[in-house]
């Protein structure tokens, strides 16, 4: 089919209300630091010596590691040239080398403790994927506000977080750190953390927050990590940067630029990202900071000459911060000097940072209190928290003949595979314990130990692992550590697993299979050319299908996976994706029906990896896939997903129905008003998450077949109805128009659908008038 080109002569006449979104935002906006914090921070910069001042834009490496650090910054600090330090979760040792900063350095600037608080401290939240997955942003900032306190307790000032990286494939391996495929979705998660980190207004109490890899990092090609991103900028602008913006009006007091090239230009030395958007588009004021090793790594691109050229590129781009390379350390001072840098820019680099520090509450409490260190961090409401978050986080794929919930009553259960009793996988990566090994403090629940646990000692609760699944190449901590990958299970190993497996079955009343992917199979520089279930956990999972008994399968994972088998042989799944500390009773509180499972999808479940990218919010170039003649895009497979974004079953079920409009045409710029009731008709208590997809049907510009615009989850008793309302205005109908660069809401037809996931079949629809 040919499509038409649009003539300018008899363009659809659109009314472009222009959003000048940055202006606007920018004016809008509250200032980011403090005036108090702006003062004083000014008045310090006066006293500053060149090399202080640089010394402020220079993140040193805490810890001494081959590949990381030579050795510790202690000289570099008392000198006055490291304005942070990262990867430190030692409080003795944060004390002692703010007490170096503080007492021993000439103007006794504090220093500013980073690390990567992601879902947790100590207690450790859902995967953020996970945390995504309850459609409920409350989730999200109750988690990072109590991960915020444990951080500060322990010395942590500032956070990696939130990654907002949109991702619309499930090869890359970083997909578990963020929100998933929808731009929506995403912002409200963005916004969330941003709040549960910092709270409405930075402060002593605060974690600032960082807002990365920015941007357009999750678009890398095929899935792989730190590969290019060739994104558009209508792409950009619609998608990609929808969440950072999000973050960036909560208040984020920080950006981190990520490592690939975007459009061939690297984010770190990427002057479009981080002075035209950022700064100047939405007003941004806070500070900048490279990914580990960014800057340095620009001469990798083939970007920079040699160092003194990146620390050029990368500070003239705008980026205010060098994560570990020293790259600003050796090369700033001297393009000061040459006249290629003037100091007064240097001033505009580091003011942000000092007002941060400021606002922090660093220069009066610049140390930790080491004696209510663990009192702070083992809080039995944490723990409660996290069981409660880990349960709404929690997706139910399937559920044939009402396998779930479990009796209670059960005698004999076989808990099996090699997920079931690992504590170091239940909580995901990107935690204290994995990154600087088990301190003995944490206690995380496994599946296995929490179905113990709700059965009591007079059920026979049975564990077979099998063996545990390994990665054909090590990832970034093992390399760093020297850890050997282990090789697969012989054939005969083989074989003996699969015959334990099937004696459990055959012994068993109920066999609960928790499997998936060990923590470390995703993450940083963990994508995958596959998606099955690694190892020979397919295998053991078809040997006890085959017994006869009713199975569950409880998935432990960062990412969708190929379950083709077990979606159409295994009863009932369970998506738990990394659950967290008390991940193991949250499990079990809903395999027994003590908590309804209510997530949803943050991603369209792909059947293979072949299928990816795959995203619903896509447009309709050709005729649509279910006509005649064009039953599929794939000729071998179904090029649906296999579970759709918004996804998820419950206990009860839900009626939506009832679905109207305040108006049936309305000007641009106004507000539209969606209804729609929701009835919990079902005999069990359970929540509903009420989803609005809207669809532009003509303009300047291809619009998606469908985007959420609206969603709320909802607590309904049996037989209970609640009617919901979501505004439709500019902000929901706006998109960035490619032919025009604006922000635009043109005079169109516009459908609204609203339902329990992205195939909601109710709909309406209205006009946009001029
Ligand atoms: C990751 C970042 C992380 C940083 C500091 C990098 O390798 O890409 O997400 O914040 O390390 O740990």
């Amino acid at each position: 089919m040919v499509t038409m080109p649009l003539k300018w002569g008899s363009r659809l006449a659109l009314l472009c209300v222009l959003l000048v979104m940055a202006a606007a935002s920018a004016a809008a906006q509250d200032a980011l630091f403090s005036s108090a914090a702006k003062q004083k921070a000014e008045s310090l910069l006066k006293q500053m010596t060149l090399d202080e001042k640089i010394g402020q834009l220079n993140q040193a490496s805490g810890i001494v590691l081959q590949g990381l650090a030579d050795e510790k910054p202690d000289n570099l600090i008392v000198q006055g040239r490291v304005g942070s330090v990262l990867w430190l979760n030692d409080v003795h040792e944060i004390n002692r080398l703010q007490h170096l900063a503080v007492e021993k350095s000439r103007l006794h600037i504090p220093i500013l403790f980073g690390f990567d608080v992601i879902h947790g401290y100590r207690t450790v939240f859902p995967v953020p994927l996970a945390m995504a997955s309850s459609w409920d942003p409350s989730v999200e900032e109750r988690a990072q506000h109590l991960a915020a306190e444990d951080a500060r307790a322990a010395g942590i000032e500032w956070t990696f977080t939130p990654m907002v990286d949109i991702a619309r494939d499930a090869r890359w391996g970083r997909i578990v750190e963020g929100a998933g495929e929808d731009p929506y979705l995403g912002a409200a998660m963005a916004r969330a953390q941003v709040l549960g980190f910092q709270g409405e207004h930075m402060g002593p109490e605060s974690v600032l927050a960082c807002v990365k890899h920015f941007a357009g990092y999750g678009a890398a090609d095929g899935g792989r990590d730190y590969d290019s991103s060739y994104v558009p900028e209508e792409l950009m602008r619609n998608v990609y940067l929808v969440p950072f913006h999000a973050a960036e009006q909560a208040g984020a007091g920080s950006f981190m630029s990520a490592y690939m090239d975007l459009n061939d230009v690297p984010a770190s030395g990427n002057h479009w990202l981080l002075t035209d958007v950022l700064r100047k588009d939405w007003g941004f004021q806070g500070l900048v900071l490279s990914d580990a090793f960014a800057v340095q790594n620009l001469q990798t691109h083939g970007y920079a000459k040699d160092p003194e050229d990146a620390a050029y590129k990368a500070i003239t781009a705008g980026l205010n911060m060098d994560m570990a390379s020293e790259t600003y350390t050796h090369n700033l001072a001297k393009l000061v000097k040459e006249g290629r840098v003037s100091e007064t820019y240097i001033d505009q680099m580091v003011l942000p940072v000092l007002e941060a520090k400021y606002d922090l509450g660093l220069f009066d409490h610049p140390y930790v209190d080491e004696s209510k260190v663990n009192t702070v961090l083992d809080r039995p409401e944490g723990l409660a928290l996290e069981r409660k978050l880990a349960g709404r986080s929690m997706v139910l794929l399937r559920n044939e003949d009402h396998t779930l919930p479990l009796s209670k009553g059960l005698k004999k259960v076989a808990v099996i595979g090699p997920l079931a009793d690992s504590t170091q996988d239940i909580e995901g990566g990107w935690t204290v314990e994995g990154l600087f090994g088990p301190s003995g403090k944490s206690h995380p629940v496994t599946v296995y130990a929490g179905i113990k646990k709700m059965l009591g000692s007079d059920a026979e609760v049975t564990l077979v692992s099998g063996p545990v699944p390994s990665r054909l190449y090590p990832g970034l901590l093992d390399q760093l550590k020297g850890v050997k990958m282990s090789p697969p299970p012989t054939p005969e190993e083989t074989a003996d697993w699969i015959t334990k497996v099937k004696a459990a079955a055959a012994n068993a009343d109920v066999v609960v299979a928790v499997m998936g992917e060990t923590a470390d199979m995703n993450g940083e520089a963990a994508s995958r050319a596959t998606l099955n279930m690694p190892g020979i956990q397919e295998q053991m999972l078809e040997a006890v299908a085959a017994a006869g008994k009713p199975v569950v399968l409880v998935l432990e994972n960062g990412r969708p996976l190929d379950i083709r088998w077990a979606s159409e042989h295994v009863p009932a799944i369970l998506e738990a994706w990394y659950p967290g500390t008390e991940g193991g009773d949250a499990v079990a509180d809903v395999l027994f029906g003590d908590v309804d499972p209510g997530g949803k999808l943050p991603v369209s479940w792909p059947r293979v990896a072949g299928e990816e990218p795959l995203y619903y919010n896509h447009n309709l170039t050709h005729e649509p896939e279910d006509q005649p003649g064009f039953t599929s895009r794939y000729w071998d497979m179904n090029s649906k997903p296999l579970y759709p974004f918004g996804y998820g079953l419950s206990y009860t079920t839900f009626q939506f129905a009832n679905l109207r409009l305040s108006k049936a045409s309305m000007a641009a710029g106004d507000t539209n008003e969606v209804s729609v009731d929701v009835t919990n008709t079902g005999s069990v208590a359970g929540d509903a998450v009420a989803q609005v997809y809207i669809h532009q049907r003509y303009g300047s510009a291809s619009r998606p077949v469908r985007q959420l615009e609206g969603f709320k989850r909802v607590s309904l008793q049996p037989g209970e109805k609640k009617t919901l309302t979501f505004p439709l205005g500019s902000h929901e109908l706006h998109f960035w128009d490619p032919q025009t660069k604006k922000w635009v809401v043109e005079a169109s037809e516009f459908d609204v659908w609203a339902g329990g996931d992205s195939k909601a079949s109710l709909h309406a629809g209205f006009a946009v008038t001029q």
